[in-house]
């Protein structure tokens, strides 16, 4: 029989715990279907050069199963599993890895989970990389969007996008104030004119704006004024607080199993919701506790940040035109950069936010 230990709570609030601890073992002590929602950002999978092929992704797969399994026994029936996911790399050559897709379909078809929708999450501020395709060779663009599958136990999760609405359009405050004369569009879509009705505010797409510039907050202070080193890998709280609003009421339970800086305990405090933060790694909670000195401000909507206007593609261009495309693919550098040094070959996680840090056999402790 397994021997069971009392788990190391590293910070209790009115409504949350920290457990330093593995959240297997977190997971393993909860009652089954007892969490309404799990919203995470687990270590991405790190494609090393020592594996080839799918291997690694294998490996990742393989590794997660155990976390999949504890996702669905704890989950309520109308409870969701709302997972953040950065892409990569292959090692070495400008394609991408399948993992984060594996893994959707490992979940829904080996695990019984249902994707409810698939979100991206475009980072406006992420920096242009992997450099050595998008920068220096020129063969790729930036890679901006992170994958968010909203994943749910049932087909009927309990959910509302009345709590997610967003400002209108300036187009479509426009068109509130002026009128719309109902007709049907060349797609032979009739667009009635309930669409004149001025409801406060719009529906949002699955296409989640939101920059990864966390730069004075209660915890970034925190960390400072205490020398301690901010977590690499953070997702901005507007993310979890997203799903945490859509899919969950005050009072309900959250999980955050890879909690990093909890900032999903932080903004499931501020908005009534009980949770429950593990993390491995004891530096990073020891700046997640200034999340929780002072209470978080509400969030609010200024004029400026209510809206992003996104430029239409391939308006732009340099050099001659057409530009002669290297029937190479860019196999060959440009001689006018140099030698290409190891550490910045291919094989990175694309991002500025330093996901790359972890690799989850590591962060187990298992790396060889
Ligand atoms: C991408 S980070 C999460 C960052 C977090 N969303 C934030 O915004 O601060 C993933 C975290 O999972 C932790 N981790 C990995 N395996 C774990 C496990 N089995 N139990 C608990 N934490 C784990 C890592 O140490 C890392 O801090």
């Amino acid at each position: 029989m397994k021997k069971t230990t009392a788990l190391p709570v590293f910070h209790a609030t009115k409504l949350g715990r920290i457990y330093h601890a593995d959240s297997l073992d977190v997971m393993a002590s909860m009652a089954p279907s007892s969490v309404d929602l799990i919203v995470t950002s687990p270590p991405f999978a790190l494609t090393r050069k020592k594996e080839y092929g799918n291997e690694q992704e294998d490996a990742y797969l393989q590794w997660f199963r155990d976390f999949a399994k504890q996702f669905h026994r704890i989950l309520k029936e109308s409870g969701s599993l709302v997972i953040d996911l950065g892409g990569a790399w292959k090692p070495g050559a400008p394609v991408r890895s399948l993992y984060h897709f594996k893994l959707l379909i490992m979940l829904c078809e080996e695990y019984g989970f249902h994707l409810a929708q698939e979100f991206y999450w475009w980072n406006p501020s992420k920096l242009p990389t992997p450099a050595e395709w998008v920068n220096v060779r020129r063969i790729r663009v930036k890679d901006a969007i992170n994958t968010v599958w909203w994943l749910s136990k049932s087909e009927w999760p309990k959910a509302s996008n009345r709590r997610v609405l967003q400002p209108y359009s300036p187009s479509m405050e426009h068109l509130l104030a002026n009128g719309y004369k109902a007709k049907l569009r060349p797609s032979g879509h009739d667009i009635s004119d309930k669409f004149s009705v001025n409801n406060g505010a719009a529906i949002p797409p699955n296409l989640l704006a939101i920059p990864n510039t966390e730069s004075n907050s209660n915890y970034m202070r925190y960390c400072q004024e205490n020398g301690i080193k901010a977590h690499p890998a953070r997702f901005p709280a507007d993310l979890p607080e997203y799903f945490i609003r859509m899919l969950t009421d005050p009072g309900d339970v959250v999980l955050d199993p890879f909690g990093g800086s909890c900032i999903t305990g932080e903004v499931a405090e501020r908005l009534k919701r009980k949770w429950t933060c593990a993390e491995m790694v004891e530096e990073y909670l020891e700046g997640a506790i200034g999340r929780f000195h002072s209470p978080a401000a509400e969030r609010s909507l200024t004029k400026d940040d209510g809206y992003y206007k996104l430029p239409r593609p391939s308006l732009l261009w340099n050099g001659p035109d057409p530009i002669p495309l290297d029937p190479d693919g860019g196999r060959k550098r440009p001689s006018s950069v140099g030698t290409r040094s190891k550490k910045k070959e291919g094989g990175t996680i694309g991002g500025d936010d330093g996901h790359e840090s972890y690799h989850p056999l590591a962060a187990q402790g298992r790396e060889d």
